[in-house]
């Protein structure tokens, strides 16, 4: 399902506008009588303040949104970004996620920290939140099924939870897990009246341990300067904007350190087509379409050339020097 004929500008049209968001973002502030854009303040604040739905969080500025992105990006609309979604544990169908996660019960949510760490525990997500700044980014979001968005997150830095959790010397990869309770999940308990799921649930990313302490890659907790709904991944899901979106692993319940390269649950279910890195290159194409180019959702069917790392390899180039590009899809 796309929504056609909605107005919104592509990354080559981005204007220098103050986005939406940040307006309604300093309206609150100043009602709040913060009066600051760059203020951080911990969740129990926000949600004493104003009402649980949205949170305080520093702000994007402009500058930091042109030296990230090279250009000032318009957000895809909210409307879209939530009811275009991939989230197998709902279903397979782009709007399945919304439909299908009424009623989704986001919180209390519990993290465990497990693996190579100096001591294993367990911690709410709010009370995870307490702990780490919340901020503002604004990056391109790209699909391995070559359509692409831009969203304003809001989540904290992963290297912050990183420097808390202390892992051990021995840990070179972070894998991600989603929640597996196939009650509030239900393509988790099969499809179709089959005792069998397409996925090989729970689903599983994970990350090199130095991709995971870039300053780019994020745990988001909301966007649109509201918290995740369930069809993008509440209460917490990875962000990692040069790597494709199936990267992104949703509704986060568990996090590991660990010694040696996991297999991702997309990689075990078709090697040929998804690999560990899944970073975007347009020269790299998928074994069945080119990813040369993209759809920009919400731009009525129109294309855009891609980006090599999805227009942040200035950033994260460095990371992959000396390894075969074509084989880091
Ligand atoms: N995480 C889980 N647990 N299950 C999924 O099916 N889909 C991935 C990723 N994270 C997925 C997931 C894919 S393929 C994409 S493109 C993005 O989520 C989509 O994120 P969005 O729906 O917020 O745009």
């Amino acid at each position: 399902m796309e929504i056609k004929n909605y107005k919104n500008t592509s990354k080559q049209e981005c204007q220098n506008i103050t986005p939406e968001e940040l307006f309604y973002q300093r309206r609150k502030f100043l009602k709040l009588g913060i009066g600051s854009l760059v203020a951080t303040a911990s969740v129990e604040q926000l949600l004493a303040q104003i009402g649980g739905e949205s949170f305080m969080y520093r702000a994007m500025s402009k500058e930091e949104m042109i030296k990230i992105n090279g250009q000032m990006l318009t957000n895809t609309p909210e409307e879209i970004a939530t009811s275009y979604n991939n989230f197998y544990e709902f279903g397979y169908s782009k709007s399945d996620p919304k439909d299908k996660s009424k009623g989704f019960q986001a919180r209390p949510w519990e993290i465990s920290i497990e693996g190579e760490v100096e001591k294993p525990f367990k911690i709410l997500v709010d009370g995870l939140l307490k702990k780490m700044s919340l901020v503002e980014k604004v990056y391109c979001f790209r699909c391995v099924e070559a359509w692409s968005m831009v969203i304003p997150w809001i989540g904290f830095e992963l290297r912050e939870l990183i420097d808390y959790v202390k892992p051990t010397k021995e840990a070179k990869f972070v894998r991600f897990t989603t929640l597996y309770d196939p009650k509030r999940f239900p393509m988790q308990g099969g499809f179709l009246g089959l005792n069998t799921s397409f996925l090989d649930f729970p689903y599983q990313e994970s990350l090199r341990l130095d991709e995971a302490n870039h300053p780019l890659t994020m745990l988001a907790v909301g966007m649109y300067g509201k918290k995740l709904l369930p069809q993008n991944g509440a209460p917490i899901r990875l962000v990692v904007p040069w790597k494709y979106g199936y990267k992104m692993i949703k509704s986060i319940s568990k996090i590991e350190f660990l010694k040696e390269q996991p297999i991702s649950t997309w990689e075990k279910e078709n090697p040929k087509e998804y690999g560990f890195y899944g970073n975007v290159d347009p020269q790299v194409s998928h074994p069945r379409w080119s990813q040369a180019s993209e759809r920009v959702i919400g731009q009525g069917g129109g294309r855009t050339p891609t980006l090599y790392l999805n227009g942040y390899a200035k950033e994260v180039e460095h990371l992959y020097v000396g390894l075969d590009r074509a084989k880091l899809y």
